[in-house]
């Protein structure tokens, strides 16, 4: 074989090794497998709205991100403490602990956006309705979350 053709052959295999890396990566990475919330644990009601998830990825930019990545409300340790958790309890952890060291400092309306946006990290179906931390519209509602072993 020519010397020029083997070079060019070799290229082709670090070439090739290279995709075959980073398809790997890119499986590592998989989406989230995704949540619900359901109420009288059975039927998988919608809590947030989509536009309520945007504005909440504001907040969070604002006002969260300083102290947190995402992952600490999709990891697993998030999710074996909150899967099977009424939606209201985690509203209400939020609101009543968050920003750490002043906590209870955002408009609710604010808390209810950053948590819907919590909701869309987590996979949960987005409806038309947006969340409201109401105890009474919640009773019952829980949070299903994927076992933590999935996704990352
Ligand atoms: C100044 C830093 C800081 C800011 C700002 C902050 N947090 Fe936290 N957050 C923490 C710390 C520290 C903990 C762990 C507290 C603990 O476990 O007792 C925590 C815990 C949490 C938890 C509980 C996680 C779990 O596994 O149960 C949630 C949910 C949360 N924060 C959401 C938020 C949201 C939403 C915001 C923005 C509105 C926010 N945090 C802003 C520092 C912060």
């Amino acid at each position: 074989m020519p010397r020029s053709s083997q070079i060019s052959r070799a290229i082709l295999l670090a070439v090739v090794a290279t995709s075959v890396a980073a398809a790997a990566r890119i499986t590592a990475q998989q989406p989230l497998a995704a949540g619900h919330a359901v109420l009288n644990n059975q039927d998988t009601v919608p809590v947030y709205s989509d536009s309520q998830a945007t504005a909440g990825q504001a907040v969070w930019g604002k006002a969260c991100a300083e102290c947190h990545e995402t992952n600490d409300v999709t990891g697993p340790d998030f999710r074996t403490k909150w899967s099977g958790q009424s939606v209201f309890a985690l509203f209400e952890q939020i609101r009543t602990t968050m920003p750490d060291g002043n906590p209870g400092t955002l408009p609710k309306e604010e808390y209810a956006a950053a948590l819907a946006y919590i909701f869309k990290l987590n996979g949960l179906t987005p409806g038309a309705a947006p969340f409201v931390g109401d105890s009474v519209a919640l009773a019952g509602v829980k949070l299903i979350l994927p076992p933590a072993s999935s996704g990352y």
